[in-house]
């Protein structure tokens, strides 16, 4: 049988990684630049990561979530001590457009409206409302079509309030630095601006982190650059470390009722014990904060290359844009040069999603490279 022909595939085939290096079926070593599309958080095969799975497969994998699970509790606890979120419940799902589906169903649940505010460029998911609030027609069906989305440019703060005003709307839905859209943030105002007139006319606030969330901009949440307060924040990606889960953290004012959500895999043993040993690595071999220099290490380095026209992004979460496409940058640099990087809705621009433990080393590898590629 073949395959469903949907990923335009480089000719890379890998069989291992360790750290922030991957190993194909030839034995040829890559640096990872892309992280598996910014899910590899404390690095490939991490020895903690590795123990702990394996230890908890060898006591329970799985159980629905009809009894009681211990996991989930611990979850939610080191959640809340690490990103210092509290007043929050915790949904666990098993990907990003499950949290972003979960969370706008909750907000609509919540207001009693329908209608959605997204952005230009904006990317939520492949699931029925997380696709239709995603600006990117190519991906779109006559299904998701039927859901009322309105789209505005970033920081246009006339539109926004104009659109809210109407009082229609249960959610706006922000990623605070976009990720397949091209690395574009918002500014502080328009953030604000956005946090104020969801209360004021009783429309939710959802903070997409599932890209830039656990760590990978330096702080744990992107969001958290400015002083909001979401109604949803949205997790995936990096909160496994390839293991694949995804959750939700929903504001003590959402009420819950039996039956309202739910999953059959969401927040299994696993899933949980991933996500808590990311926790515990985070923290204990200060990823953040390698993040934060790191990411400016690699700014520095950025500027001195005249051929890059822009630099976006924070922490480990960035992108180089470039006056040209950089397909033939990118192919370049995987096939001659063993480095893997990223590409984003906008075609000129390189994108960088490295795991979070990556060295000033490897960045300067990859600035040699670069130069002698382009
Ligand atoms: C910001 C953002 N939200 C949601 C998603 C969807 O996540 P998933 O592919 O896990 O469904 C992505 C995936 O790239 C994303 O970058």
């Amino acid at each position: 049988m073949k395959l469903f022909d949907v990923y335009p595939l480089y000719d890379v085939n890998p069989e291992k990684a360790k750290d922030v290096f991957i190993y194909d079926n030839h034995g040829n070593e890559y640096i990872d630049l892309y992280g598996g599309h910014a899910v590899i958080s404390i690095g490939h095969s991490h020895p903690e990561y590795i123990k702990n799975i394996y230890r908890q497969l060898n006591k329970i994998g799985f159980y629905s979530n009809s009894v009681k699970n211990h996991l989930q509790e611990q979850l939610a606890d080191s959640i809340v001590k690490y990103s210092g979120c509290e007043e929050y419940s915790l949904f666990m799902c098993n990907s990003g457009a499950e949290a972003n589906e979960n969370a706008l169903k909750l907000a609509s649940i919540h207001t009693g409206k329908s209608r959605i505010i997204a952005f230009k460029n904006s990317f939520h998911g492949r699931s029925n409302a997380a696709i239709a609030a995603t600006d990117f027609k190519k991906f779109h069906s006559k299904l998701e079509n039927r859901l009322d989305v309105t789209f505005i440019n970033l920081n246009d703060s006339k539109t926004l309030e104009n659109e809210i005003k109407k009082g229609d709307v249960c959610a706006v839905l922000l990623e605070s630095i976009q990720g397949y859209g091209g690395l574009d943030e918002p500014n502080e105002d328009f953030v604000l601006l956005i946090n104020s007139l969801c209360k004021k006319y009783n429309s939710c606030l959802i903070a997409d982190e599932v890209q830039s969330g656990f760590g990978r901009t330096g702080k744990f949440f992107a969001f958290q650059e400015y002083k909001i307060k979401p109604h949803f924040i949205c997790m995936a990606k990096g909160m496994g470390n390839g293991f694949p889960v995804g959750g939700l953290l929903i504001n003590s004012i959402i009420k819950s009722e039996h039956g309202m959500l739910g999953t059959t895999f969401g927040g299994n043993h696993l899933a949980c014990v991933a996500s808590l040993t990311v926790l515990n690595v985070i923290e204990k071999e200060e990823l953040q904060q390698n993040a934060r220099e790191i990411g400016k290490y690699f700014i520095k380095n950025a500027k001195q290359i005249p051929e890059i026209i822009n630099i976006k992004g924070r922490g480990l979460m960035l992108g180089l844009e470039f006056n040209n496409e950089v397909k033939e940058i990118r192919k370049k640099l995987i096939y001659d040069k063993k480095i893997f990087t990223g590409s984003s809705g906008n075609k000129n621009l390189l994108r960088i999603l490295p795991p979070l433990t990556i060295k000033k080393r490897h960045i300067d590898i990859f600035f040699k490279s670069l130069k002698e590629v382009i």
